[in-house]
Parts: structure tokens; C-alpha cells; sequence
């Protein structure tokens, strides 16, 4: 899949594998690697609502999901599709 050369299967690091930056293979930031996030639902919905405020330095281009009613949704999917 196109998504999995820019960005880490997020799937898999909820909630199987919730510990930020430890997908096997994938090339993550310093950021990202140091961060000792352990992604939980209000990890996330902080990270989606900007993520580079969150995370300062983390490569993840995306520039966030400022409506709060459609991160519930997202994250809703995430933890649901395993
Ligand atoms: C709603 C859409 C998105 C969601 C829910 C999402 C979610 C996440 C999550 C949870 C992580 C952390 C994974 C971990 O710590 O193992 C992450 C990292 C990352 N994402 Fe996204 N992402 C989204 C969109 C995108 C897009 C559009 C791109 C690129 C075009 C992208 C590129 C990346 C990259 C490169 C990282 C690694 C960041 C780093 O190492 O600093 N993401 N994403």
C-alpha cells in the first residue's frame, strides 16, 4: 500500500503495539523515536488535533484534523480496524 512507504501502519500501533516510533522497518524521526509516547484515544486526538505542536520535530507532514467531532470519528476507526 502507497501509505506504508510515507507512514507507519497506524493500525498496528493501536492497540496492539502502542508504544510511539516501534514498527518494525519503518524509518521514523528522532522525534518520533525519542518521544516515549505510548499512544492512547487522548494521545491521539492531541497528536491529530496538530501534530507537529505535539510533536515537535516529527516528519509526519500531515498538518492535522482541526474539528473535534471528526477526530472522535477517525479515532473511533482506528481503534476499531485493528
Ligand atoms: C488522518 C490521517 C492520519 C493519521 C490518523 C495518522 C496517524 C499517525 C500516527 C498515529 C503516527 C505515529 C505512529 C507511531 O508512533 O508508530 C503517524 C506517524 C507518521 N505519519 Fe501519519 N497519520 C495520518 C496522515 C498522514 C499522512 C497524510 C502522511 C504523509 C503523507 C503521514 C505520514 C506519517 C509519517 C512520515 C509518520 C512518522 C512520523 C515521524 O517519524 O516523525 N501521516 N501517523
Amino acid at each position: 500500500m502507497a501509505i506504508d512507504y510515507f507512514a507507519p501502519p497506524v493500525g498496528s500501533a493501536i492497540p496492539s503495539n502502542p508504544k510511539a516510533g516501534t514498527v518494525p522497518r519503518f524509518n521514523y524521526s528522532e522525534a518520533n523515536k525519542n518521544s516515549n509516547v505510548v499512544w492512547d484515544e487522548a494521545q491521539l486526538d492531541q497528536y491529530l488535533t496538530d501534530p507537529k505542536q505535539f510533536m515537535p520535530g516529527t516528519k509526519m507532514i500531515y498538518p492535522g484534523m482541526k474539528d473535534a467531532e471528526q477526530r472522535k470519528a477517525l479515532i473511533a476507526y482506528l481503534r476499531d480496524a485493528k
